[in-house]
């Protein structure tokens, strides 16, 4: 970000999995074409920000597979964490933003007693972010049901269902959309607030990205049935 002195020309917010980074491409075409055109047209004077639900332990499992760039801002854990350059340097002042009215041992217990909800990996369990396997079919009654547990217990939690499988409980504050809302005014105070941003996904927890005022969006022809629901439910009359 160093480089930049004054607004950023573009800034691309893209999420990784099935969107940037397209797992059937074994040669990873389209993906060193992207590179290709980002370093040789924008890398000096936009930003490039990726937000994913990965937590930093299978976002760098990914770095190994995968030739991906070196973004100026990496979002990870569904919007729960953000990190600044090739060093990750964390933003204390979003995780403690994150921590009001969250409760993250009442959330445990209050799933402990969804049979249906089976626990994702250790290393997808962070400290704004529970994790969960759910069936695409119980998945509706589930959210509705859990989220009258948790609001009865007094927590204001955000609920999101991903590619037909994934279950996250995070803070009311957190998600990819609130997380970019975060970033925009950071970047406005420091003077370098981006005169464009597009956002990508395909899923999801990239819904909320297309929530955020001013940005232009892309919804990639892959999306998930989830996000494409969500379009025809909210965004039908913004399309561009
Ligand atoms: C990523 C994360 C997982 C999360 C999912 C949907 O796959 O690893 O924990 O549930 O994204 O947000
Ligand atoms: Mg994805």
């Amino acid at each position: 970000m160093d480089r930049l002195n004054g607004s950023a020309n573009l800034m691309i917010v893209s999420d990784l999995d099935y969107t940037m980074v397209d797992h059937d491409d074994s040669e990873n075409l389209s993906l060193l074409r992207f590179n290709a055109l980002w370093e040789a047209y924008y890398r000096h004077n936009s930003l490039l920000v990726f937000s994913t639900g990965r937590s930093p332990t299978i976002y760098e499992e990914l770095r190994k597979q995968k030739p991906l760039l070196t973004p100026d801002i990496t979002i990870m854990s569904v919007g729960t964490e953000i990190t600044y350059g090739e060093s990750m340097v964390p933003d204390d002042g979003w995780k403690q933003y994150l921590d009001h009215k969250w409760n993250r041992d009442i959330v445990v217990e209050e799933t402990a007693k969804f049979p249906e909800l089976t626990s994702q990996s250790e290393t997808e369990q962070r400290p704004h972010k529970v994790s969960f396997y759910l069936e695409k079919g119980k998945a509706s009654k589930v959210v509705q049901a859990l989220s009258k547990c948790l609001e009865n217990r007094g927590l204001d939690v955000k609920i999101i269902y991903s590619n037909g499988i994934a279950l996250d409980v995070l803070p009311q504050a957190a998600g990819k959309g609130r997380a970019l809302d975060f970033l925009l005014q950071k970047l406005k105070t420091d003077g370098l607030g981006p005169l464009n941003t597009l956002v990508c996904g395909d899923s999801g927890n990239d819904a909320e990205l297309f929530g955020v005022p001013q940005v232009y969006g892309v919804m990639v022809s892959n999306a998930q049935e989830e996000l494409v629901e969500w379009y025809a439910q909210n965004a039908r009359d913004n399309a561009k």
